[in-house]
């Protein structure tokens, strides 16, 4: 079988800046309960006129730049969203269309805060089959156009950016194993109900903010610690690897505790985890992707280290891979 690894990185972060000290103007909260609770500082939103698919295009053309892989010779392009430019096309269409990948097969994937691993387990399963050589996977995410601004709960917590990968064969390292998990059962612990053909977009939907994204946090948060430990430890145990062989722990940083949870249980050392929470936020399917990408360009990881990106979201859905660097 063909191993796949990743060529090329590249991030899109909006300018806009959203410090605590700005949300203490908009809820009932503080810069202490939000960087205790959660180990947020601030976060980056759009601007006006910006939406998914321009951030995703940015973080594409960088991928490639660095992959030094020309658009015309992409085969793939998956985006892992829930924050769409449209209900269709795919934002993977429209990020075709501006990067002029005439020849990738284009879809997105829906699958929350796991959408970055599942789009690169999909990917590696074309690229192995030999269905096709080059493939861009990119976690890109505008959640900010999705957050109850009157919901302290929530609205601390979300940020926008884009994360990408080109993805190809290589000779050594690449990615040894990967787990994926779901579980519709407990979707009703985060969802967005309003919008979709449940509930279409009416003047009633808008009124009782279905638009936005509800969440239980306290059910969520121990879960998370849960399914990603698991994750972590079934995908290392498909490449007969275990924690103590991780070099680097790549997580959804949807929370600085239950990072700790998690670092903990895995009996790994916390300078092995890669936090970038603090300046971000949760951003979904871009969180995961857009750690691994500066963990990258910042020249972290050594030739054979044993990688592992961990993430959780919304379905509930989870994963890991196991990637020789
Ligand atoms: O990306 C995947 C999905 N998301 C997650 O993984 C998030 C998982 N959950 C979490 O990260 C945490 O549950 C939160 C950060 C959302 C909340 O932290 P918590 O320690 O679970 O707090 P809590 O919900 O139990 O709330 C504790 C208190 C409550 O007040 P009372 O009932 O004790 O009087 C809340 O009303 O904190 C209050 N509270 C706040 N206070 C100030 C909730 N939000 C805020 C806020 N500022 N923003």
């Amino acid at each position: 079988m063909k191993k796949v690894g990743i060529t090329g990185t590249g991030i899109s972060i909006p300018k806009n800046i959203l410090t605590n000290k700005d949300l203490e103007k908009m809820v009932d909260t503080s810069d202490e309960w939000i960087t205790t609770r959660s180990g947020i500082k601030e976060r980056h939103i759009i601007e006006k006129g910006q939406y998914t698919s321009i951030l995703a295009t940015e973080a594409s053309r960088k991928a490639l730049n660095s992959a030094k892989l020309k658009p015309e010779d992409l085969d793939l392009l998956i985006v892992a969203t829930i924050t769409p430019d449209m209900r269709f096309p795919s934002t993977a269409c429209f990020v075709q269309r501006e990067i002029k990948a005439n020849k990738a097969i284009c879809f997105d994937i829906s699958a929350a805060c796991a959408g970055f691993i599942y789009a690169l387990v999909c990917a590696e399963q074309f690229i192995k089959t030999g269905f096709v050589k080059n493939a861009l996977i990119i976690g890109a995410e505008t959640l900010t156009t999705i957050t109850d601004w009157q919901d302290r709960g929530t609205c601390v917590l979300f940020g926008d950016g884009a994360g990408a990968c080109v993805l190809k064969e290589v000779d050594s390292g690449g990615v040894l194993s990967s787990y994926l998990g779901g579980d519709g059962s407990l979707s009703d612990l985060l969802y967005m109900p309003g919008g979709g053909s449940k509930f279409p977009a009416s003047k009633e939907t808008v009124e009782k903010r279905m638009h936005f994204i509800k969440m239980e946090g306290n059910e969520v948060f121990k879960l998370a610690v849960r399914l990603m430990v698991d994750s972590a430890n079934k995908a290392l145990e498909k490449c007969n690897l275990k924690c103590s062989d991780i070099d680097w722990l790549i997580p959804h940083q949807a929370n600085i505790r239950i990072l700790k949870a998690v670092a903990k249980r895995l009996e790994l050392s916390e300078d092995k985890i890669f936090f970038n929470i603090a300046k971000y936020g949760n951003m979904s399917a871009a969180s995961t992707a857009v750690a691994l990408c500066e963990a990258v360009e910042s020249g972290k990881f050594k030739k054979d280290d044993i990688v592992v990106l961990d993430a959780f979201g919304g379905g509930l859905v989870w994963g890991a891979t196991v990637i020789k660097w």
